[in-house]
């Protein structure tokens, strides 16, 4: 390393004798002066403190090059408002593992756009960051869960099987999954005509026979789920596979995971199946198997509550010098109903239509238009896989899910 990388340094004298400090940056050598230090408590002080690291306004318009927000599907935003119940759960889950002690597996619902791809992904960066092997999947309608799992499972296994000390171990794992993969029917003639096919993953292993080959997706998946999670368990870690959108699944499909989740929960194997998918997908699963609302501890996702909106607005902004009205978190809050996917739409637009750095109701209103105009709300002129309108956001047209069918922030159902 090059000593030019380095701050410029002083000679201090401090209290333990002379050293070297490094000089503030002029910005900083600003926001200390603004530090009460003279706090007669320390509320007064944290509140001096917060203040001074609070950026100075932009002058002007806000950039629209760093504009924060991030309307889209599965993107993940730059505040994670109003989740809070569901991230506690699901570290009380990890915690639970890791005392040996394996809890359900977990149910996320919502209707479209409410944040259900982010909060598994963030999920999955929670359980990574426990050293658990993680794969995630989606599910797509008319193809089988088999080769999606296959390669889930194919992730996870590689993340877990280099910190094995028995290699063998992992290597049974893996040749488990590869008769898991070789088991995969042949697709039925005419069948998926114009679809693009679906490579099998590769698994680098020798299959193990009699194990996971059957054909039958309900007794190969529980073969499978017990040999990988038994790899987790030699290291004291556990597995989570992660599938989104799983209303698609076929009625069969279902019951064969709830099935295999089942296995896992009775021998209390450290594999956990976190799904996503929209709300009617617990009744699709009960009807696949009679004890499914049992197997899953159901959180479900609704639009965010007042106080989340504005905290998913005015944190992202704040941290880049621009402010929101009262009056413009107001209309936002109004027109949104605290829906995601719209309030990043609508942040995103009044960002970059804010004529200073502070966003007025003016802006906000304007905002509100543009997303409506963006996402073709003229009339009744449908707007697939987007919400039905910004002031009732949430529902897709045709569908009868919409934040009605969840109350404001997310609430466990079980
Ligand atoms: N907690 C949150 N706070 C603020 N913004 C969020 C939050 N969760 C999601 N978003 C934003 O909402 C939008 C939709 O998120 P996401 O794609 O995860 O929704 P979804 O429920 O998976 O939708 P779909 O059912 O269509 O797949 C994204 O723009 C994302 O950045
Ligand atoms: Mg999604």
């Amino acid at each position: 390393m090059t000593t030019a990388a380095l701050p410029p340094f002083r000679t201090a004298v401090r209290h333990g004798g002379v050293g070297q400090v490094p000089l503030p940056h002029p910005d900083e050598r600003h926001a200390l002066r603004r530090i009460d230090w003279a706090a007669t408590s320390s509320a007064a002080f944290y509140r001096s403190l917060e203040a001074a690291l609070d950026p100075a306004p932009v002058s002007g318009r806000p950039d629209p090059l760093h504009n924060p927000y991030t309307p889209g599907a599965g993107r993940r935003p730059p505040e994670l408002a109003g989740r809070e119940i569901p991230l506690r759960r699901f570290d009380l889950l990890l915690d639970r593992v890791a005392h040996g002690r394996p809890d359900r597996s977990v149910l996320l619902t919502g209707p479209r756009g409410v944040g259900k791809t982010v909060l598994l992904d963030t999920f999955r960066s929670m359980a990574s960051g426990r050293m658990w092997g993680t794969g995630g999947f989606e599910t797509r309608p008319g193809h089988s869960l088999r080769r999606p799992i296959a390669t889930a499972v194919h992730t996870a296994l590689r993340e877990l099987a280099p910190r094995h000390r028995a290699p063998e171990r992992a290597d049974h794992a893996l040749g488990v999954l590869k008769s898991f993969v070789l088991a995969s029917p042949a697709p039925a003639a005419g069948a998926g005509r114009g679809a693009v096919p679906r490579r099998r993953p590769v698994v680098d292993a020798v299959a193990v026979r009699g194990q996971a080959d059957s054909g039958d997706l309900e007794t190969d998946l529980a073969d499978l789920f017990t040999a990988v999670a038994s790899v987790a368990t030699d290291l004291g870690v556990g597995i989570c596979l992660l599938a989104d959108e799983l209303h698609d699944a076929s009625h069969d499909d279902l019951s064969a995971l709830c099935a295999a989740c089942h296995r896992m929960a009775r021998s209390g194997a450290p594999l956990v199946v976190v799904a996503a998918g929209l709300p009617d997908l617990p009744r699709a699963l009960s009807t696949a198997k009679g004890y499914a609302d049992r197997l899953f501890q159901h959180l479900g996702l609704g639009p965010l509550d007042r106080a989340a909106t504005e905290h998913a607005l005015v944190a992202p902004a704040r941290a880049r010098g621009v402010a929101f009205t009262p009056e413009a978190l107001d209309e936002l809050y109004r027109a949104t109903g605290g829906h995601p996917f719209l309030v990043q739409s609508c942040g995103r637009a009044a960002w970059d239509l804010a004529e200073g750095a502070t966003i007025r109701r003016a802006d906000a209103r304007a905002a509100v238009a543009e997303v409506k105009d963006e996402i073709g709300l003229h009339g009744d002129a449908p707007a697939p896989s987007r919400p039905a309108s910004v002031a009732g956001a949430g529902r897709r047209p045709g569908t009868r899910h919409g934040p009605a069918d969840s109350p404001p922030g997310a609430h466990t159902a079980s």
